[in-house]
């Protein structure tokens, strides 16, 4: 079936990546306002960018009278109103059932942080705090915002975040730098409400020697 994303609603067209773009890892975004008030959501369009400088970055869609979600609206750069830091906090199976009712829209200035019963604890080097329950962490400073359609109903909005600090468990990390994903416990959205664990895993090598027969 070949499909023209014109022919479709934005609805429909939502579908054909959430269920073609899978596993989505999950950053569970904080933020604070100018005002103060901390935000929490989920974000599964999300991914690193690059380790020199060490970049990541998440997209909140607009809402549908086209503006700004409060965790954009929060880190957008200080010269458009907002903080220009953030938290990237992976989400994992522990507190899976919090992730999902974090995206409960609460009306402006109200903590997503209060409903759940997760535990803001003071960031290294910004603003927001990050997640106290989360293994991983990454503190972020706003290098861009990219907009895919300025202003318009559930356009795409890129935010790109320099990471100034991470926080890992102990227990998670060897001396080599690698996290043990057991340990670990980070989950996935699939499509629709469904989700995914990390616990099924294979091994292989990579380039010629991934066609070579395992014993
Ligand atoms: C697991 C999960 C992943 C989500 N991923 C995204 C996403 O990538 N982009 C987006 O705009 N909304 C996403 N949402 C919806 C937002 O979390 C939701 O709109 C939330 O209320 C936004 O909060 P905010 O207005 O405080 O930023 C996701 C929701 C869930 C439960």
């Amino acid at each position: 079936m070949q499909i023209l994303p014109e022919d479709l609603e934005p609805r429909e067209r939502y579908k054909l990546l959430i269920g073609g773009v899978v596993p989505r890892p999950i950053a569970f975004v904080s933020t604070i306002s100018p005002e103060g008030a901390l935000n929490l959501a989920p974000y599964s369009f999300f991914t690193a960018i690059g380790s020199n400088p060490m970049t990541m970055l998440f997209c909140p869609a607009a809402l549908a009278d086209g503006s700004d979600k409060d965790t954009l609206a929060n880190c957008r750069p200080t010269s458009e109103g907002g903080v220009g830091e953030f938290v990237i906090n992976v989400a994992v199976e522990n507190y899976a059932r919090k992730v999902a009712a974090a995206a409960e829209p609460l009306p402006h200035g109200e903590s997503e942080f209060d409903l759940i019963g997760l535990t803001p604890v003071a960031s290294s080097r910004v603003r927001p705090p990050r997640v106290a329950e989360s293994p991983i962490s990454y503190e972020c400073e706003t290098l861009q915002i990219v907009r895919t359609a300025p202003g318009e109903p559930a356009s795409g909005n890129v935010v790109i975040g320099r990471v100034v600090c991470v926080h890992v468990d102990d227990e998670l990390i060897d001396e080599r730098f690698r996290i043990d994903p057991d340990a670990f416990g980070a989950f996935g959205r699939m499509g629709g409400f469904e989700y995914c664990r990390t616990r099924d895993r294979f091994a292989m090598p990579r380039g010629r020697a991934a066609l070579e027969e395992q014993e």
